[in-house]
């Protein structure tokens, strides 16, 4: 996991940036600021190594002459257009039930994002410290916006290993309508079609591959299905619609579509 990252600002944000840097810094990543003349795209270019960088919309992450940041005001479009009934993932969390919902992958929570919006209450967990810090950073920006400000209010973000999270749930006994999640999947793997559409992975995704650890190491989340059972009446895994099952556990269910599936596993007798 990145432990050290340089992080580009212009002199106007530079307070800013000394922000996030402390705040990074408290979740054990350690931030170069680089004071630069003009953040711009042939600046990104010039300097294509993984590092952070702070303007007037935040924090992002830059790489190889791209920047991103968890943009969810850019999901607003799809999510004014989504159903309960146009969304696989709706049907396959049952979103109709407005469930309380763990994400336990989040990501750049997008997906928690359409969950929230279709009525989930989400408790959205993310370990990597600097995924974490983007996600906090977009949530607030939210909670300026008419619109998104009614989704993020179900958003309750939870810095930890979701493995850590799930075991303290069962401890306290709590139970959880649904566990979602949606673990890194290798890029090269077993299955040679679902390669292929993974090959197409967008400009986003990409920089999130480069942050997250790379194949070899990859964690692809085998430990957390056996957790989530232990706290949810349902865990709905999200995969590329070729690939193995989670933890090679059979689900009882599916739903399938073009790029990818919903596999869900039910466990009927837990109760609050
Ligand atoms: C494929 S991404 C999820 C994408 C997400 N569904 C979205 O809509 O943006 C997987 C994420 O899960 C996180 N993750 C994987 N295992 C985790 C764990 N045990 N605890 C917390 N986060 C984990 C990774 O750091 C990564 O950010």
């Amino acid at each position: 996991m990145v432990s050290d990252i340089r992080l580009y600002t212009e002199q106007e944000f530079h307070q800013k940036a000394q922000q996030y840097s402390a705040v990074l810094s408290s979740r054990g990543v350690s931030v170069n600021i680089e004071s630069i003349e003009k953040l711009n795209s042939r600046f990104l270019r010039l300097n294509p190594e993984l590092a952070l960088c702070v303007d007037a919309d935040g924090l992002w992450l830059c790489a190889n002459g791209m920047k991103m940041q968890p943009d969810w005001n850019a999901e607003m479009g799809r999510l004014k257009r989504a159903s309960i009934k146009s969304e696989m993932i709706a049907r396959a969390c049952n979103l109709a039930e407005k469930p309380s919902l763990i994400d336990a992958t989040a990501g750049l929570g997008h997906d928690s994002l359409l969950m929230a919006h279709l009525g989930a209450q989400v408790t959205l967990v993310e370990r990597h410290p600097i995924l974490f810090t983007l996600l906090e950073d977009s949530h607030q920006r939210a909670q300026q916006d008419a619109f998104l400000s009614a989704v993020v209010a179900r958003i309750e973000l939870v810095f930890s290993d979701s493995a850590d999270y799930l075991i303290e749930q069962a401890q306290q006994q709590q139970v959880f309508d649904v566990v979602y999640l949606d673990p890194m999947f290798p890029q090269r793997d077993q299955n040679q079609q679902a390669v292929k559409k993974q090959a197409q992975v967008k400009k986003q995704m990409q920089l999130l591959h480069m942050l997250l650890p790379e194949d070899g190491e990859m964690d692809l989340g085998d430990n957390l299905l056996a957790l989530a059972q232990k706290v949810a009446r349902r865990v709905v895994v999200k995969r590329p619609r070729l690939a193995v099952f989670l933890a090679n556990t059979e689900p009882q269910h599916q739903w399938q579509g073009d790029a990818c599936r919903f596999d869900a596993y039910f466990q009927h007798e837990l109760v609050a």
